[in-house]
């Protein structure tokens, strides 16, 4: 159930197939006759520099997939030049995480109990020295995900005689899973809001679907965080520029890994509307169905500054913790480094249409 939920995605998976589909469709123009000595994979995001245009994307309830988890992977984003966001629904608290690594980390915000939830999140933040946070826009309603039915699983999950029956039996088929999820005092739970431990506590305290932000909260956000904003989930040019209206400093071009709207196109086909409509006033990044590095490569051509994986380093995680989630980023990094030598290109920062059939 556990692969299920991250593997899955809403309705009949049709924009989350479309996300990674899309990249086939996408061809270079490779130039000859001038091979690169090396290439620099260096980019800047919000004023920072980085030795990786490979982000990691906010997920929730991490702690479920390995007890690394956030920590873990603030870590590796750490020793990788990189930068993690945290999701507003991680198995840890932010200021756990945030005590994990010196480098910075943004902090991807729901409403969790509403307004004053998110408030309070947000003041959070800001004293653990949050870099950015990431406002996501595409989940004002709960889609179905229809693995997660049939596994008849709801997260946050209450550990009670139901929850044993039901999944007792296939934990049992996963002993180390198990093992390790019990020795991590079974992180079902949304430990940002600590009273929130079975649903019905979610629905009082942490429920992020009672008021569902909006274009005013953006600005609402600015007047009291003193680091970056975000915006997540951008699919159309009218959104972009009313996200730069507002005073965002960046755009995450998302359908959250084709976890919300099933039918919503595919991201990479989205950005270069959104690219084009903020015309350089804001940077544009984008997420869903990076596979491989040559995906990256497509992404930042057709205009995105940097760009997340989620699924990804969740499979490295759930094989090996830190160090899978090392393993997953170094793979698409060294394919990215390869695509780059043989397009002719030695920096990303160079990568635009020109080098796209
Ligand atoms: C298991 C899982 C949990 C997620 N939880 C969140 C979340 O809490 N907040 C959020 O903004 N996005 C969430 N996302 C979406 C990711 O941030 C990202 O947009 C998406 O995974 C990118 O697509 P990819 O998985 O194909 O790389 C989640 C994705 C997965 C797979």
């Amino acid at each position: 159930m556990v692969f299920d939920y991250v593997d899955g995605g809403s309705g009949a998976e049709i924009t989350m197939n479309a996300n990674r589909a899309a990249f086939d469709e996408v061809t270079f123009r490779p130039r000859m006759g001038e091979p690169p000595a090396s290439i620099s994979l260096n980019i800047t995001v919000l004023g920072q520099e980085l030795r990786s245009p490979l982000l990691f994307a906010p997920c929730g309830l991490m702690g479920t997939i390995h007890p690394d988890a956030e920590s873990g992977t603030v870590r590796v984003a750490e020793a990788k030049g990189t930068i993690a966001a945290i999701s507003s629904y991680s198995s840890k608290s932010l200021e756990h995480i945030a005590a994990a690594s010196s480098a910075t980390k943004w902090f991807q915000l729901y409403f969790l109990g509403g307004r004053a939830g998110a408030m309070s999140l947000v003041e959070r933040a800001e004293a653990c020295g949050y870099g950015a946070i990431v406002l996501t826009l595409d989940t004002n309603v709960p889609a179905s995900r229809e693995r997660d039915t049939r596994n008849r699983v709801i997260f946050p999950l209450a550990l009670n005689l139901t929850s044993i029956k039901r999944f007792g039996p296939m934990s049992l088929a996963r002993p180390l899973w198990l093992w390790r999820f019990l020795r991590a005092g079974m992180p079902f739970h949304v430990a940002n809001v600590i009273e929130a431990r079975t649903l019905s506590e979610v629905d009082t305290h942490a429920s992020i679907f009672n008021s569902p932000p909006g274009w005013n909260d953006v600005e609402w956000i600015r007047q009291r965080f003193s680091g970056k904003v975000v915006v997540k989930g951008i699919l159309t040019g009218e959104d972009a520029r009313r996200a730069v209206e507002v005073g965002a400093d960046a755009i995450i071009v998302s359908n959250h890994g084709g976890r919300q709207l099933d039918g919503a196109p595919a991201t990479l086909r989205a950005l270069p509307e959104v690219v084009e409509a903020v015309g350089g006033r804001v940077e544009v990044y984008m997420d869903g169905g990076i596979r491989r590095g040559s995906d990256i490569a497509k992404a930042m051509a057709l205009g995105a500054r940097a760009v997340f994986i989620g699924r990804p380093y969740l499979y490295g995680l759930a094989l090996a913790g830190d160090t899978g989630v090392v393993a997953v980023h170094d793979m698409l990094t060294a394919q990215l480094t390869e695509t780059m030598h043989l397009l002719g290109c030695d920096d990303v920062r160079k990568l635009d249409s020109s080098w796209l059939w």
